[in-house]
């Protein structure tokens, strides 16, 4: 497949100074400032290990304004310090002098972290703008003109447009680093892959991006059919005539945005891909921290539904093994809790032994792979959430629109390429 973005072995980036964007928003313990997983950090060493010829100014975002953890990157670059094995510099500036005099002080080899770009209301205030008026924010306007070229690595906010994620690419030579390009090349294997069949499993509680993604992975013929568990679930029992019951419907109308239409879309989409939309047969309720297992011809409950049972496991088991690829979004129940831990274990077990292709993502669903212990067994652990399902709903990455239009402004000029 011919790429129409830039990696980084279209560049000799030796000796040149590069700014890096990376994903490693992370969580944080609010109390104490604490760094509690640093597995985003992990992913993008590599790219940064790779750079050790060049001068990197790195880039990143934690959480959002508002938020208890929306904190420094201090902690971050210590982290990327002690996983790297070498110093690395923490500037608490973005575009300011202290930014700019680290910048132009660097020698090859050197790394210095960035104060989070979200302190800054450019960010967000330009979210959304057009790539030219992103391109005229202070930050891209003081620190491009340090820096030979861009690398983008974030994928998990590849669905973000705001400026310090695509301003650079409209003025400087932008290149997917080792992270974006790996998951764009594994997802668009796993959608492009004509063997038959594919699968995909949507659970978890943001139900209203998952009905998005059943909806274009059916229409498109990207997967045969569609496991549901978790709250994706509890919409279409709700949609096929089956009330879960009071405190599992209030529940879902807390967490999705228009509970009503999301139904009447799940209604539509049961119609027209009659027997490719599999729904939970059985269920496990939550009988005071205790597992209860009835049938789904028993519901409507009084107790809230916080896993799938036995029988629906073994179902969605057989299809997983005779898959040819399979994506596996969300948790199928509340697997926090001991006792309603099994259905994401046992499918995502499943998932692990199946000889089809599978690709992995969501932050909690990772998670789980992780208390498993299985994530090498999986073809493809995907970094992105939301950006990730963006992807799977059809949805155009702004992240990727930016590489490409970096390809063909800059495409004539690459003259350093290899
Ligand atoms: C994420 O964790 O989803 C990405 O870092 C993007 O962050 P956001 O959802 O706050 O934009
Ligand atoms: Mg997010």
């Amino acid at each position: 497949m011919a790429r129409d973005f830039f990696t980084m072995d279209d560049f000799d980036l030796s000796g040149r100074t590069v700014l890096l964007r990376v994903d490693i928003n992370s969580p944080i313990n609010p109390a104490t400032g604490q760094l509690l997983n640093d597995a985003r950090i992990r992913e993008h060493l590599t790219t940064i290990r790779e750079l050790r010829r060049s001068k990197v100014a790195l880039l990143a975002h934690q959480s959002r304004p508002g938020k208890d953890d929306f904190t420094s990157l201090e902690v971050h670059a210590e982290r990327i310090a002690t996983l790297l094995g070498r110093p690395v510099r923490f500037v608490p500036s973005l575009f300011g002098r202290p930014a700019v005099e680290a910048i132009q002080g660097m020698r090859v080899g050197d790394v210095v972290v960035l104060e989070n770009t979200r302190f800054y209301s450019e960010e967000e205030a330009l979210a959304d703008a057009k790539l030219e008026k992103m391109a005229t924010t202070h930050i891209v306007q003081r620190l491009a003109p340090l820096a030979e070229y861009f690398v983008l690595d974030a994928f998990a906010a590849a669905h973000r447009a705001q400026p310090s994620l695509v301003g650079f690419c409209e003025v400087l030579p932008s290149m997917a680093g080792r992270v974006m390009e790996r998951e764009l090349m594994m997802l668009a294997r796993a959608v492009q892959d004509p063997a038959r069949p594919k699968v995909a499993h949507l659970g978890g509680v943001k139900a209203d991006d998952s009905i998005a993604v059943a909806k274009h992975m059916l229409e498109k013929g990207i997967v045969d059919k569609i496991l549901t568990s978790g709250g994706v679930a509890n919409l279409f029992l709700d949609a096929s005539g089956i009330d879960p019951g009071p405190p599992t419907t209030e529940f879902m109308r807390r967490e999705v945005d228009d509970y009503d239409p999301l139904i009447v879309e799940c209604k539509a989409l049961l119609s027209t891909f009659r027997g490719r939309i599999l729904m939970p047969s059985d269920v496990v309720l939550n009988d005071h921290g205790q597992g209860k297992p009835v049938s789904t011809r028993a519901l409507p409950a009084k107790l809230p539904i916080y896993d799938i049972g036995l029988d629906t496991i073994a179902r969605y088991v057989d299809e997983i093994r005779r898959a040819k690829t399979i994506f596996y979004n969300g948790p199928a129940g509340v697997f926090e809790l001991e006792p309603f831990s099994v259905g994401t274990r046992e499918l995502l077990s499943a998932v692990a032994e199946a000889d089809g292709f599978s690709v992995v993502g969501g932050g909690h669903t990772v998670a789980a792979l992780e208390q498993l212990g299985i994530q090498s067994e999986i073809d493809h652990v995907s970094t992105g959430g939301g950006a990730l399902m963006n992807f799977l709903a059809g949805k155009e990455l702004p992240l990727v629109s930016a590489l490409r239009r970096s390809h063909a402004k800059f495409g004539k000029t690459a003259g350093s390429a290899r």
